[in-house]
């Protein structure tokens, strides 16, 4: 006899990409940044740790908030700290959707969404993505309509592409929020800036970010959400009373105080993006080109599965991804290698495997 919910009972559950505990692995499999975070976040942190650690931290996060807003360009009033970003999607599930409503995301996508609508025991929906990556609005434009909570991932993981905001204003239900999941906003080559806030569906939209990738603080657990205060005031009565803690908090101002230090990195990465993209290319793989710190490739071969255990024969940790109920080629399933761009030498290193896989 079971006594968890029957939502609870039916599904697997949201499993993350390997964290090996032991030493000796290249990494590339959870989008982490390769490099370290800011000399201050170090700083900040054990400040910190030395400071106040018998008292809560600050419920509201309004040094983070001060800052985070001269950097995004709205107020503090609009922004929410989380304990991650996918805490954030969370506590905007379990706001907006009820049993009856419909959470919608497109697919292929970052899985975690469709998890968090069957924890939360709502209705879901695919929005089916076309082979290349774009949206066929004729196909979807019914379930957009009856959607109360869409998420759309932008830049896109596994793919890598971006949307421009024309199309993400066609994806805002009539009566429902549009969540922005802007992970992997800051490797664009082009800066976001938030133009759906300011539009006249601005109150339907809100835009979540993290601090795991472009700041290189995975390990510290630290995301945010930008909306409209009346959409924050909401959001705040869902959320734990402190979900994000003192040193979090700490880590999480320096990082984004050190603007520099940030786009350094991600023009680092963006490089070593371009430079994985055409010798991937080179060896045979379709590439999408890609405005994250990840890539997506597919080879003709399909033998997808056999690459990525031949990387980890050689301690090479990729991602392999497959979709089994994605037909977009004849009799072929879709599935391939997602690819973090790491340093240099680790995609020297990845390289050199493939040339000896392929
Ligand atoms: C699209 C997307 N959104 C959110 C997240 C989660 O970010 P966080 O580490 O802030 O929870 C990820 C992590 O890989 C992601 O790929």
């Amino acid at each position: 006899m079971s006594l968890f919910r029957p939502e609870i009972d039916r599904i697997a559950g949201y499993v993350p990409g390997e964290q090996p505990q032991d030493a000796g692995w290249t990494k590339l499999n959870t989008n982490e940044n390769p490099y370290p975070p800011s000399p201050r976040v170090v700083e900040a942190v054990t400040a910190a740790a030395q400071g106040k650690l018998n008292l809560y931290p600050d419920p509201l996060g309004t040094k983070f908030r001060k800052a985070a807003a001269e950097v995004v360009g709205f107020d503090p009033d609009w922004i929410l700290p989380g304990n991650g970003s996918d805490e954030i999607l969370t506590i905007l599930t379990r706001s907006f959707a009820g049993p009856t409503d419909m959470i919608a995301y497109p697919y292929p996508s970052y899985i975690l969404y469709e998890t968090l609508s069957d924890l939360q025991g709502a209705k879901h929906e695919r929005l089916l993505l076309e082979p290349d990556w774009s949206w066929n609005f004729d196909k979807i434009g019914d379930q957009i309509a009856r959607s109360k909570l869409i998420f759309v991932p932008n830049p896109n993981s596994p793919s890598g592409n971006r949307w421009t905001w024309d199309y993400l204003l066609s994806l805002t239900p009539p009566r429902g929020m549009l969540v922005l999941d802007e992970a992997y906003g800051d490797f664009c080559d082009a800066p976001h800036r938030g133009e759906l806030l300011n539009s006249d569906v601005g109150k339907q939209v809100v835009i979540t970010r993290t601090f795991s990738k472009s700041y290189s603080l995975a390990g510290v657990r630290f995301g945010f959400a930008i909306a409209h205060p009346d959409v924050i005031g909401g959001l705040r009565k869902m959320k734990d009373s402190y979900n994000c803690d003192s040193l979090s908090l700490a880590a999480a101002t320096a990082a984004i105080e050190d603007q520099d230090w940030m786009q350094q990195n991600t023009a680092r990465i963006r490089t070593t993006r371009e430079r994985l993209s055409a010798a991937l290319t080179e060896l045979g793989f379709n590439v999408v080109p890609s405005q994250t710190n990840f890539v997506w490739a597919t080879h003709p071969t399909g033998e997808h599965r056999l690459q990525y255990e031949a990387l980890k024969m050689r301690k090479i940790l990729v991602r392999y991804m497959s979709f089994p109920d994605v037909d977009w080629a004849a009799g072929h399933k879709l599935d391939g290698l997602r690819i973090t761009v790491g340093t240099d030498p680790e995609i020297d290193r990845l390289l050199a495997a493939l040339k000896e896989i392929v």
